[in-house]
C-alpha cells in the first residue's frame, strides 16, 4: 500500500520543514508543492555550500525524486528559471524530474509593483509581505483575469490578456498609488524567452498523481509552504499569506483525491517565530528575543529580515493540529534551548475561556488584550546538539516533549536536534 504524507508547518512558517523533508525524501518518489510561490524559502547544503530555493521542492537533492508544482502554486518565471540554473550549476539536473501544472498562475512584474505599492500605502499598518507579488497574483486568479502557464501556448491570447492586465494595473499604480508602472514589452519579451522551458515541463498533475497512487507502490510527499497560522482562511487574518496553507490546500492545489493521504506530519519549533506584522501572543521583546534570533539563526531566508520570536504557544498549536488532522508531530530546534536554565510554554489565555481565539473575526478580537498563561520548564545542563537517540535526551527534555504530546494529543515522532541532516531523532517510523 502507498504511504503518502503531507508535511505542514504548524506556526507562522520557518519551522524547519526543508531539512525534515530532505531527511524523509529517501522514502518518497514524488514530492509535490501545492500552494504559495517564491515567498517560501529553504536553505540546502550542496557540497558544503548553502543554496536557497524558493519554488523547487525540498527533495530535489535526492536524484530518484520527481518534483511537481501543482495548480495551487504561483510561478514567477524569472525566479523559476533562476533556480533551475543554480541547481544545474551544481550538476543537479531537473530534466524529466520537474513538472508543473498548466493551471499555475504566473507572478509578473505588475504583481510585484502592486505588492510593494500597497505595503507603502499601508504605512505602519503594513502586512509585512515578502514583496514577491504573491497576494496580487492570487487576487488575479480569483478575479479570473490572471495569466497561467497554459496561456503561454497561445501568444495572441497571451498578448491580449497581458495588455489588458497592464492597462488595469498601470492605471492604479500611477493614479492611486503614485508608484512606478511596468512596460508591456519588458514582460512580454521575458515570457516569450522563458515560454519553451516552462511549457516543456507541463503535465496533467491531478491525473498523474492519482494514477501513480492507484498503480505504483511509490510514496508521495506533499510539501506545505509557509505555516498554518498564515492560512488565508484559518490564520491570523489579515496578517496572512494569500493561499491555503492548511490541509485543504493539498486537495485544491494539486488535484489529488481525498483517499490518497495517509499521514499528516505537523512541524513546529520549540519556540515560535514570525516575520512581518500581526498578532503574536507569546512574543518576546527583551534579551531573550535576541537570544533566539542569534542562537536559532532566525533571519528570514527569503527577505533577510530578522524574525520576531516568542514562547511556544500550545493553544494555537492544538488548534492547528486539530484543524489539519495532524497524525504525527515533528519538533525542531530543541537544541536552541541549550543554555537556558528555564523556559516557558503558553498553556492557555487568561482572559479567553474557550481558547478558540482564531475563530473570532479580527475586528472583534483585540489580540493585544490576550494574556498568555505560562508553564515554566527547567532547562538542561548538557547539549542536545546532534543527539540521534531519544534515550540520550536529558530527563528535562523528555518531560517537555511528553508534556506537549499529552497537551495536544498527538505523538512527537521526529525531533530535530541541529541544522545538520544527521542531527535528527526518528522516535517512531511515520512511513514504513
Ligand atoms: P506574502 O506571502 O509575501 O504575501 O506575505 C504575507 C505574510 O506571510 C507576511 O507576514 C510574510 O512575512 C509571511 N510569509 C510569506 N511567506 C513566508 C515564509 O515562507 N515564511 C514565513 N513567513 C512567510
Amino acid at each position: 500500500m502507498n504511504k503518502n504524507l503531507v508535511v505542514l508547518g504548524m506556526q507562522w512558517g520557518d519551522e524547519g520543514k526543508g531539512k525534515v523533508i530532505d531527511c524523509l525524501s529517501k522514502k518518497f518518489h514524488y514530492i509535490v508543492r501545492y500552494q504559495g510561490g517564491h515567498n517560501a524559502g529553504h536553505t540546502l547544503l550542496v557540497n558544503d555550500q548553502k543554496i536557497v530555493l524558493h519554488l523547487i521542492p525540498s527533495g530535489v537533492l535526492h536524484k530518484h525524486t520527481k518534483l511537481f508544482l501543482g495548480n495551487g502554486v504561483v510561478i514567477s518565471p524569472i525566479d523559476f528559471i533562476k533556480e533551475i540554473d543554480i541547481l544545474s550549476s551544481y550538476n543537479i539536473s531537473l530534466e524529466n524530474r520537474l513538472f508543473i501544472s498548466r493551471n499555475c498562475f504566473l507572478v509578473l512584474g505588475y504583481h510585484i509593483n502592486m505588492d510593494l505599492a500597497r505595503e507603502k500605502k499601508l504605512g505602519k499598518y503594513l502586512i509585512g509581505t515578502t514583496g514577491r507579488g504573491i497576494g496580487p497574483t492570487y487576487e488575479d486568479k480569483v478575479a479570473r483575469r490572471g495569466i497561467t502557464v497554459g496561456d503561454l501556448f497561445n501568444e495572441d491570447l497571451l498578448s491580449q490578456k497581458l495588455k489588458n492586465n497592464i492597462d488595469y494595473y498601470n492605471f492604479q499604480l500611477n493614479h492611486y498609488y503614485n508608484y512606478s508602472t511596468v512596460k508591456f514589452d519588458d514582460i512580454f519579451l521575458n515570457l516569450i524567452k522563458y515560454k519553451d522551458i516552462l511549457l516543456s515541463k507541463v503535465k496533467d498533475i491531478p491525473y498523474l498523481l492519482n494514477y501513480y497512487n492507484d498503480t505504483e507502490p511509490k510514496n508521495i510527499l506533499f510539501e506545505g509552504a509557509q505555516g498554518a497560522l498564515l492560512d488565508l482562511d484559518h490564520g491570523t487574518f489579515p496578517y496572512v499569506t494569500s493561499s491555503n496553507t492548511t490541509i485543504g490546500g493539498v486537495f485544491t492545489g494539486s488535484g489529488v483525491n481525498l483517499n490518497s493521504i495517509n499521514c499528516v506530519l505537523g512541524i513546529f519549533k520549540a519556540y515560535c517565530t514570525r516575520v512581518g506584522s500581526g498578532p503574536f501572543p507569546t512574543e518576546l521583546t527583551d534579551e531573550l528575543n535576541s537570544y533566539f534570533v542569534d542562537k536559532g539563526k532566525e533571519i528570514g531566508s527569503t527577505t533577510g529580515r530578522r524574525r520576531r520570536t516568542g514562547w511556544l504557544d500550545l493553544v494555537l498549536l492544538s488548534r492547528m493540529v486539530s484543524l489539519n488532522s495532524v497524525s504525527s508531530l515533528c519538533l525542531t530546534k530543541i537544541d536552541v534551548f541549550d543554555g537556558l536554565s528555564e523556559f516557558k510554554v503558553c498553556i492557555g489565555y487568561q482572559n479567553y475561556d474557550d481558547l478558540n481565539v482564531l475563530s473570532m473575526s479580527s475586528s472583534v478580537l483585540d489580540w493585544n488584550s490576550i494574556r498568555p498563561v505560562y508553564k515554566v520548564f527547567s532547562g538542561w545542563k548538557t547539549s542536545l546538539l546532534g543527539i540521534t537517540k531519544f534515550s540520550d535526551l536529558p530527563t528535562e527534555a523528555k518531560y517537555y516533549i511528553h508534556y506537549i504530546e499529552n497537551f495536544v494529543g498527538v505523538p512527537i515522532n521526529i525531533i530535530s536536534t541541529g541544522p545538520d541532516r544527521s542531527s535528527i531523532i526518528m522516535v517512531r517510523d511515520i512511513i514504513n
